[in-house]
């Protein structure tokens, strides 16, 4: 069996063109969707992370800012940004770009983030909602993940899923969706005591674990499913390359569905971002037609 390959890049940039209209109509009522990044700190991969947010932002005609504070900056100088940007009708999404520097407590900056705004889904209140079933707004990645579900016609209802890795961004939000939409979720992690056991069963593996290749073809299930949501570079002597967290070349042999990388799950997790940014300025505007 040679798997079908789900291509993130062909529906992200599908979801990209009707995003324009939707961004267009806004924009006409003077609704222009606004999308303000905040990044502390010089890490070369958040720089870079940041500025294609900002390009997709500009790409579908959206307003987008980035606001880039030094790395020893006070968090109250970040707070007061944050509260001042929680007020601005013209701002609509809010994000900080993880991981902030050490002094930073992360949890309470982003409970500072309105929830109304927080278009990361990283709030409390929007983890929780999640977490009941309703989503406001569903963090980007574990998002994009259910969105190429959607388009590989991948019936979730039942089945056995796998998710590898337990982080507040990818593993435990994208465990809340697959059992919303009616699987049977497992989660493991470092602490996992035989990975293979719980992976060899699955219909549906999800790996987001932050190791290049290190999901094999004899972990997987003739005929599973297998999304890849790693991003690694190989050291120079391996040829320098981005790959993910799945051996995809052995991998492909066994699954019958699976993401590339690049090309996978990545340009999904920018797509999803401009999705929870219109429909915060879709909200907005209609609380505003209903004053
Ligand atoms: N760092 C890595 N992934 C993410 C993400 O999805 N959002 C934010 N804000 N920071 C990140």
């Amino acid at each position: 069996m040679t798997a079908q390959i789900l291509d993130g890049n062909a529906l992200a940039q599908e979801l990209r063109a009707s995003f324009k209209e939707r961004v267009a109509a806004l924009t006409a009522k003077g609704h222009k969707p606004g999308l303000v990044v905040i990044l502390v700190g010089e890490d070369p991969a958040s720089q870079v992370y940041v500025r294609n947010k900002v390009n997709a932002c500009e790409a579908v005609g959206m307003h987008s800012e980035k606001l880039v504070y030094p790395a020893d900056v006070a968090q109250s100088v970040v707070m007061e940004k944050i509260a001042e940007l929680n007020a601005d009708p013209q701002v609509h999404g809010i994000l900080v770009q993880l991981p902030l520097p050490k002094h930073f407590d992360e949890e309470a900056v982003l409970e500072a983030i309105a929830a109304a705004k927080d278009v990361d889904g990283f709030h409390a209140e929007n983890v929780g909602a999640l977490a009941q079933g309703n989503p406001r707004f569903i963090p980007c990645t574990p998002y994009g993940v259910m969105k190429m579900f959607e388009k590989g016609n991948v019936d979730l209802s039942g089945k056995e899923a796998v998710v590898i890795g337990r982080s507040n961004i990818v593993g435990k939000p994208m465990a809340l969706l697959l059992i919303n939409a009616g699987a049977t979720v497992t989660v493991c992690h470092s602490r996992t005591k035989d990975l293979s056991f719980h992976t060899r069963r699955a219909d549906i593996v999800v790996a987001a674990v932050g190791k290049p290749r290190f999901v094999t073809a004899d972990m997987i299930k003739p005929g599973a499913v297998v999304i890849d949501v790693g991003i690694n570079r190989l050291p120079a002597d391996q040829g320098g390359k981005l790959c993910g967290d799945v051996d995809f070349e052995g991998c492909k042999a066994v699954a019958a569905q699976i993401t590339p990388v690049p090309g996978g799950v990545g340009p999904m997790t920018i797509t999803m971002l401009l999705a929870n940014t219109i429909e915060a300025a879709e909200r907005n505007a209609q609380q505003e037609a209903g004053r």
